[in-house]
């Protein structure tokens, strides 16, 4: 059995699942539920060895929580790190990673301009660049402050250290992004649950094999073939601009005569609870596109309807047929000052995933004709109302900055000084 593209629901007590948690960073693949979440960023000094490099990275892996852990043992700090293109080129690793050789700049700026036009924050200036990520998440800021103090001890000789505090706005049931949504409901379900799903009445299926978020790792650091796997993580700081937000609510309230709350969830696609707009279900993810084939009450131009119109409804359950790409979504908030935002993080297998979402994004025709741009991820400019006419909106999210990184599994990690150069 391939354990990457198994259709079958795998379980974590199988041998061969527990030898990939034991071997896969946690934080990737299982959600962590910390609400605070700091995130690293190092940059290496020019003149730094490449060796040395090795192996003072190399030491992070005592830090880094498997997946297997997160699962059976609750750690309270939850550890995870990544490296970039230029990262891995200083590295001396072989440049094996096509997909991390542009970087997210020059890769996004290619599906739209706009995806980089505010790229101004100073830590993430188009020239600058970011070799790693370090990802700390933990309940407890000492707990956080003292990781932090160790690893500048361990990596500081060799890499400047820039902070990027993240955290959690608990909403009643989930996760609130800074236009006050629920975030982080849909995602891909990966392994068999305590209690076993029901097919949902639409039969979408959230269900996903291994290989959306994970991949072979290039660099093994045993001898066991087909145990260690990797992911790819595309970071980006997205500024919200919540006065803009407040002035796209009362353009479609007006336009549409209904209150603000509904013009709003029109907007993302779901109530600010996170309810689906079509009928909703106990796990808030069936959307019931059969009650609404004209989108009249979920707006084919809504963000969540962009991002995962789920096409792959009405597949039999556990189908391995055809899906379209999904990922993995780990964002939080920021605050700097009076702006505010998203640190979005998703993991995927392949940074087509991720970019195939970005392109959904800008195209007037997904995932109907004249279904209008993302009103989240657009430049703002018409927003298609459920009646088909069109209203003006200002533009609501700039991306400041961001990377692509490649999350290594441990033992690869660990074996780093003695990788091929
Ligand atoms: C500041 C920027 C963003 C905000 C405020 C935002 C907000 C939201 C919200 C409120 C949801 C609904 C809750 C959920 O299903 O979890 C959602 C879903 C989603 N977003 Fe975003 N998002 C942002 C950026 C992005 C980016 C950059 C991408 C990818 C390129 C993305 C992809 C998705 C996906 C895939 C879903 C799930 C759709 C589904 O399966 O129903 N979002 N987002």
């Amino acid at each position: 059995m391939n354990i990457l593209s198994s259709s079958e629901f795998l379980s974590t007590n199988q041998p061969s699942v527990q030898k990939l948690l034991q071997n896969t960073q946690g934080y990737i693949i299982e959600e962590h539920g910390r609400d605070l979440v700091w995130n690293l960023f190092l940059r290496f000094k020019p003149e730094a060895d490449a060796n040395d490099l090795r192996s003072r990275l190399s030491k992070t892996a005592e830090w880094i929580v498997s997946a297997h852990q997160l699962i059976r043992e609750v750690p309270s700090l939850v550890t995870a790190i990544g490296l970039s293109g230029p990262g891995r080129r200083q590295l001396r690793l072989p440049a094996s990673d096509v997909d991390l050789k542009d970087g997210l700049h020059l890769r996004t700026s290619r599906i739209s301009y706009h995806y980089v036009d505010g790229w101004n924050d100073p830590k993430w200036i188009a020239e600058d660049r970011c070799d790693a990520i370090i990802i700390l998440a933990s309940n407890n800021k000492e707990e956080l402050n003292s990781a932090r103090d160790g690893l500048a001890s361990l990596l500081g000789p060799v890499a400047d250290i820039t902070l990027e505090e993240g955290f959690v706005d608990r909403g009643p049931k989930h996760a609130r992004e800074p236009f006050g949504f629920a975030d982080g409901i849909s995602q891909p379900v990966f392994f068999a649950q305590p209690v076993e799903m029901k097919p949902y009445p639409t039969r979408y299926n959230p269900q996903a094999p291994l290989n959306t978020v994970l991949t072979n790792e290039v660099l093994p650091g045993t001898q066991e073939p087909g145990t260690e796997f990797g992911s790819y993580m595309a970071f980006v700081k997205c500024e919200q601009h919540v006065d803009n937000y407040n002035r796209a609510v009362e353009i479609v309230s007006r336009a549409l005569n209904c209150d603000p709350d509904h013009a709003g969830a029109l907007l993302i696609g779901r109530t600010k609870q996170g309810c689906p707009l079509t009928g909703c279900r106990p796990d808030n993810n069936d959307f019931n596109r059969s009650e609404d084939t004209d989108g009249l009450q979920w707006p084919f131009g809504s963000h969540a309807c962009k991002m995962n119109e789920r096409k792959d409804v009405g597949l039999p359950y556990g189908s391995a047929a055809f899906r379209p790409p999904r990922m993995v979504r780990r964002g939080v908030s920021y605050k700097d000052g009076d702006c505010v935002g998203l640190l979005f993080q998703s993991f995927q297998a392949n940074l087509g995933q991720f970019e195939a979402h970005l392109w959904w994004a800008v195209q007037e025709d997904h995932p109907r004709n004249g279904s209008g741009l993302d009103p989240i991820l657009g430049t703002g400019g018409d927003f298609v109302l459920p009646d088909g006419r069109k209203v003006k909106i200002p533009r609501l999210v700039t991306f400041r900055g961001g990377e692509y990184f490649y999350f290594p599994s441990i033992p690869s990690l660990r074996t780093l000084p003695s990788q091929p150069q």
